[in-house]
Protein backbone atom coordinates (compact mmCIF):
# COMPACT_ATOMS: atom_id res chain seq x y z
CA UNK A 1 0.00 0.00 0.00
CA UNK A 2 1.22 2.98 -1.21
CA UNK A 3 -0.99 5.91 -0.38
CA UNK A 4 -2.94 6.40 3.10
CA UNK A 5 -6.02 6.31 0.86
CA UNK A 6 -6.09 2.45 0.77
CA UNK A 7 -6.49 -0.06 -2.36
CA UNK A 8 -9.58 -0.63 -4.03
CA UNK A 9 -10.85 -2.30 -6.73
CA UNK A 10 -14.03 -0.81 -7.84
CA UNK A 11 -16.33 -2.24 -10.92
CA UNK A 12 -18.13 -0.11 -13.24
CA UNK A 13 -20.73 -2.45 -14.86
CA UNK A 14 -22.04 0.55 -17.54
CA UNK A 15 -25.37 0.10 -18.68
CA UNK A 16 -25.30 -3.76 -18.22
CA UNK A 17 -26.97 -6.42 -16.26
CA UNK A 18 -30.46 -8.40 -16.31
CA UNK A 19 -31.81 -9.27 -12.31
CA UNK A 20 -30.58 -13.33 -13.03
CA UNK A 21 -26.94 -12.09 -14.96
CA UNK A 22 -26.44 -9.86 -11.94
CA UNK A 23 -27.42 -12.74 -9.31
CA UNK A 24 -24.75 -15.01 -10.81
CA UNK A 25 -22.05 -12.66 -11.12
CA UNK A 26 -22.73 -11.16 -7.74
CA UNK A 27 -22.98 -14.42 -6.12
CA UNK A 28 -19.63 -15.59 -7.82
CA UNK A 29 -18.04 -12.21 -6.35
CA UNK A 30 -19.40 -12.98 -3.07
CA UNK A 31 -17.13 -16.14 -2.79
CA UNK A 32 -14.69 -15.49 -5.07
CA UNK A 33 -13.56 -12.05 -2.94
CA UNK A 34 -14.34 -13.99 0.40
CA UNK A 35 -10.39 -15.04 1.04
CA UNK A 36 -9.25 -11.52 -0.02
CA UNK A 37 -7.74 -9.57 2.38
CA UNK A 38 -5.55 -6.13 2.21
CA UNK A 39 -7.96 -4.31 -0.38
CA UNK A 40 -11.55 -2.99 -0.58
CA UNK A 41 -13.77 -4.27 -3.41
CA UNK A 42 -16.89 -2.83 -5.12
CA UNK A 43 -19.08 -2.88 -7.63
CA UNK A 44 -21.29 0.08 -9.53
CA UNK A 45 -24.18 -1.11 -10.79
CA UNK A 46 -26.95 0.32 -13.31
CA UNK A 47 -29.41 2.54 -10.61
CA UNK A 48 -32.99 0.20 -10.83
CA UNK A 49 -30.40 -3.06 -9.96
CA UNK A 50 -28.86 -1.32 -6.65
CA UNK A 51 -30.95 -2.58 -4.25
CA UNK A 52 -30.61 -6.25 -5.58
CA UNK A 53 -26.91 -5.72 -5.33
CA UNK A 54 -27.52 -4.19 -1.68
CA UNK A 55 -29.18 -7.13 -0.83
CA UNK A 56 -27.05 -10.00 -2.67
CA UNK A 57 -23.86 -8.14 -0.91
CA UNK A 58 -25.25 -7.69 2.42
CA UNK A 59 -22.79 -8.66 5.25
CA UNK A 60 -20.00 -9.38 2.69
CA UNK A 61 -17.81 -6.45 3.27
CA UNK A 62 -17.69 -5.71 -0.64
CA UNK A 63 -19.25 -2.39 -0.94
CA UNK A 64 -21.42 -1.23 -3.80
CA UNK A 65 -22.36 2.52 -5.84
CA UNK A 66 -23.80 4.07 -8.30
CA UNK A 67 -22.60 5.35 -11.75
CA UNK A 68 -23.56 9.23 -11.06
CA UNK A 69 -26.39 11.19 -8.91
CA UNK A 70 -27.67 14.49 -9.52
CA UNK A 71 -26.14 17.92 -8.17
CA UNK A 72 -29.61 18.39 -6.85
CA UNK A 73 -30.63 16.78 -3.14
CA UNK A 74 -34.53 16.60 -4.01
CA UNK A 75 -36.67 18.15 -6.02
CA UNK A 76 -38.86 19.03 -10.02
CA UNK A 77 -35.81 17.00 -11.98
CA UNK A 78 -37.26 14.24 -13.36
CA UNK A 79 -35.43 10.76 -13.86
CA UNK A 80 -32.61 12.01 -11.90
CA UNK A 81 -31.39 10.04 -8.73
CA UNK A 82 -29.76 12.06 -5.88
CA UNK A 83 -26.71 11.53 -3.28
CA UNK A 84 -29.61 11.29 -0.43
CA UNK A 85 -31.67 8.89 -1.60
CA UNK A 86 -28.54 6.90 -2.18
CA UNK A 87 -27.44 7.14 1.09
CA UNK A 88 -30.71 6.16 2.21
CA UNK A 89 -30.54 2.59 1.46
CA UNK A 90 -27.11 2.28 2.42
CA UNK A 91 -24.79 3.11 -0.89
CA UNK A 92 -21.29 4.09 -0.55
CA UNK A 93 -19.88 5.29 -3.82
CA UNK A 94 -20.74 7.51 -6.16
CA UNK A 95 -18.59 7.76 -9.56
CA UNK A 96 -18.43 11.15 -10.91
CA UNK A 97 -17.30 12.69 -14.02
CA UNK A 98 -17.26 9.59 -16.20
CA UNK A 99 -15.84 10.48 -19.59
CA UNK A 100 -18.71 9.05 -21.09
CA UNK A 101 -21.11 11.13 -18.66
CA UNK A 102 -18.60 13.77 -20.04
CA UNK A 103 -18.97 12.78 -23.85
CA UNK A 104 -22.50 11.58 -24.23
CA UNK A 105 -24.02 13.68 -21.63
CA UNK A 106 -22.43 16.80 -21.75
CA UNK A 107 -21.27 16.94 -18.03
CA UNK A 108 -18.74 19.76 -18.07
CA UNK A 109 -16.20 20.57 -15.63
CA UNK A 110 -18.51 22.63 -13.37
CA UNK A 111 -21.32 20.18 -13.07
CA UNK A 112 -18.83 17.19 -12.74
CA UNK A 113 -17.48 19.60 -9.85
CA UNK A 114 -21.15 20.31 -8.06
CA UNK A 115 -22.14 16.29 -8.12
CA UNK A 116 -19.14 15.84 -5.97
CA UNK A 117 -20.18 18.13 -3.79
CA UNK A 118 -23.40 16.55 -4.21
CA UNK A 119 -22.14 13.21 -3.02
CA UNK A 120 -19.64 14.39 -0.28
CA UNK A 121 -22.72 16.63 1.22
CA UNK A 122 -24.93 13.40 1.29
CA UNK A 123 -21.98 11.31 2.63
CA UNK A 124 -21.36 9.21 -0.34
CA UNK A 125 -17.60 8.69 -1.81
CA UNK A 126 -17.21 10.25 -4.98
CA UNK A 127 -15.09 8.24 -7.40
CA UNK A 128 -13.69 10.76 -9.90
CA UNK A 129 -12.65 10.32 -13.23
CA UNK A 130 -10.39 12.63 -15.05
CA UNK A 131 -8.56 11.82 -18.11
CA UNK A 132 -7.68 13.06 -21.23
CA UNK A 133 -8.77 12.03 -24.79
CA UNK A 134 -6.14 10.45 -27.09
CA UNK A 135 -6.02 14.04 -29.33
CA UNK A 136 -5.50 15.66 -26.01
CA UNK A 137 -2.46 13.26 -25.52
CA UNK A 138 -0.78 13.16 -28.86
CA UNK A 139 -1.28 17.08 -28.31
CA UNK A 140 0.80 16.81 -25.18
CA UNK A 141 -2.02 17.87 -23.49
CA UNK A 142 -2.50 15.22 -20.98
CA UNK A 143 -1.38 17.30 -17.55
CA UNK A 144 -3.22 20.70 -19.05
CA UNK A 145 -6.57 18.79 -19.41
CA UNK A 146 -6.22 16.25 -16.06
CA UNK A 147 -5.36 19.72 -14.06
CA UNK A 148 -8.80 21.75 -15.16
CA UNK A 149 -10.41 18.70 -14.52
CA UNK A 150 -9.09 18.73 -10.98
CA UNK A 151 -8.84 22.12 -10.53
CA UNK A 152 -12.34 23.06 -10.96
CA UNK A 153 -13.71 20.46 -8.63
CA UNK A 154 -11.14 21.83 -6.11
CA UNK A 155 -12.26 25.67 -6.82
CA UNK A 156 -15.78 24.24 -6.01
CA UNK A 157 -15.64 21.93 -3.27
CA UNK A 158 -12.17 23.39 -1.50
CA UNK A 159 -9.44 20.71 -0.93
CA UNK A 160 -10.80 19.57 2.40
CA UNK A 161 -13.64 17.61 0.77
CA UNK A 162 -10.91 15.63 -0.97
CA UNK A 163 -9.98 13.87 2.01
CA UNK A 164 -10.39 10.49 1.66
CA UNK A 165 -11.93 11.00 -2.02
CA UNK A 166 -11.33 8.21 -4.67
CA UNK A 167 -9.61 9.43 -7.82
CA UNK A 168 -9.70 7.89 -11.17
CA UNK A 169 -7.45 7.90 -13.80
CA UNK A 170 -9.42 7.08 -16.98
CA UNK A 171 -7.31 7.96 -20.58
CA UNK A 172 -10.29 8.18 -22.63
CA UNK A 173 -8.62 6.21 -25.19
CA UNK A 174 -7.66 3.48 -23.26
CA UNK A 175 -11.15 2.98 -22.13
CA UNK A 176 -13.08 -0.42 -23.81
CA UNK A 177 -10.47 -0.14 -26.74
CA UNK A 178 -8.23 -3.11 -25.18
CA UNK A 179 -5.39 -0.27 -25.36
CA UNK A 180 -4.54 -0.29 -21.91
CA UNK A 181 -1.87 2.86 -20.36
CA UNK A 182 1.53 1.55 -20.19
CA UNK A 183 2.38 1.16 -16.22
CA UNK A 184 5.01 3.98 -16.53
CA UNK A 185 2.41 6.14 -19.02
CA UNK A 186 -0.21 5.77 -15.82
CA UNK A 187 1.89 6.37 -12.72
CA UNK A 188 3.48 9.44 -14.92
CA UNK A 189 -0.13 11.00 -14.59
CA UNK A 190 -0.91 9.58 -11.46
CA UNK A 191 2.05 11.03 -9.52
CA UNK A 192 0.86 14.52 -11.59
CA UNK A 193 -2.59 14.20 -9.64
CA UNK A 194 -1.40 13.40 -6.19
CA UNK A 195 1.23 16.39 -6.71
CA UNK A 196 -1.34 18.84 -7.53
CA UNK A 197 -3.28 17.96 -4.77
CA UNK A 198 -0.20 18.20 -2.66
CA UNK A 199 0.34 22.07 -3.80
CA UNK A 200 -3.29 22.44 -2.26
CA UNK A 201 -2.96 20.38 0.97
CA UNK A 202 0.02 17.48 1.38
CA UNK A 203 -2.28 15.81 4.28
CA UNK A 204 -5.50 15.54 2.29
CA UNK A 205 -3.09 14.07 -0.46
CA UNK A 206 -2.10 11.38 1.55
CA UNK A 207 -5.83 10.31 1.90
CA UNK A 208 -6.57 10.11 -1.27
CA UNK A 209 -6.99 6.77 -3.30
CA UNK A 210 -5.91 6.88 -7.12
CA UNK A 211 -6.87 4.50 -9.43
CA UNK A 212 -6.64 3.50 -12.97
CA UNK A 213 -9.29 2.87 -15.43
CA UNK A 214 -8.81 1.66 -19.02
CA UNK A 215 -8.92 -1.80 -20.47
CA UNK A 216 -7.36 -3.58 -17.10
CA UNK A 217 -7.40 -7.09 -17.16
CA UNK A 218 -6.09 -10.45 -15.44
CA UNK A 219 -3.26 -10.27 -17.43
CA UNK A 220 -1.91 -6.30 -17.02
CA UNK A 221 -3.11 -5.88 -13.43
CA UNK A 222 -0.52 -6.86 -11.05
CA UNK A 223 1.98 -4.66 -13.25
CA UNK A 224 0.03 -1.78 -13.31
CA UNK A 225 -0.70 -2.12 -9.36
CA UNK A 226 2.59 -2.19 -8.57
CA UNK A 227 3.14 1.34 -9.69
CA UNK A 228 3.90 3.56 -6.30
CA UNK A 229 0.84 5.81 -7.24
CA UNK A 230 -1.32 3.23 -8.22
CA UNK A 231 -3.42 2.08 -5.41
CA UNK A 232 -6.17 -0.24 -7.59
CA UNK A 233 -7.78 0.26 -10.35
CA UNK A 234 -11.77 1.31 -12.08
CA UNK A 235 -12.93 -1.70 -14.06
CA UNK A 236 -15.39 -1.93 -16.93
CA UNK A 237 -15.61 -4.89 -19.05
CA UNK A 238 -13.45 -7.07 -16.53
CA UNK A 239 -16.00 -6.83 -14.20
CA UNK A 240 -18.64 -8.11 -16.06
CA UNK A 241 -16.87 -11.74 -15.82
CA UNK A 242 -16.82 -13.06 -12.53
CA UNK A 243 -13.30 -14.80 -12.61
CA UNK A 244 -11.50 -12.13 -14.39
CA UNK A 245 -12.71 -9.48 -11.62
CA UNK A 246 -11.84 -11.78 -8.76
CA UNK A 247 -8.18 -12.28 -10.58
CA UNK A 248 -7.37 -8.56 -10.77
CA UNK A 249 -8.99 -8.05 -7.11
CA UNK A 250 -6.20 -10.85 -6.06
CA UNK A 251 -3.81 -8.96 -7.99
CA UNK A 252 -4.72 -5.67 -6.09
CA UNK A 253 -4.75 -7.34 -2.65
CA UNK A 254 -1.19 -8.94 -3.27
CA UNK A 255 0.29 -5.98 -4.51
P1 LIG B 1 -12.84 -0.82 -19.49
O1 LIG B 1 -12.22 -1.53 -18.33
O2 LIG B 1 -13.92 -1.63 -20.17
O3 LIG B 1 -11.82 -0.26 -20.43
O4 LIG B 1 -13.64 0.45 -18.88
C1 LIG B 1 -12.97 1.30 -18.02
C2 LIG B 1 -13.96 2.23 -17.43
O5 LIG B 1 -14.50 3.09 -18.10
C3 LIG B 1 -14.30 2.06 -16.02
O6 LIG B 1 -15.02 3.16 -15.53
Amino acid sequence: MKSGGGRLVAGNWKMHGSLATNRQLLKALVSGLAPLHGAEFAVCAPFPYLAQVATELAGSGIGWGAQTLSEHDAGAFTGEVSGEMLKDFGCTYAIVGHSERRQLNGEGDVLVGSKFVAARRNGLVPILCVGETLEERDRGETEVVVARQLDAVLKLAGVGAFRGAVLAYEPVWAIGTGRTATPAQAQGVHAFIRDRLSRSDAAVAATLTLLYGGSVKPGNAAELFAQPDIDGGLIGGASLVAGDFVAICEAASRG
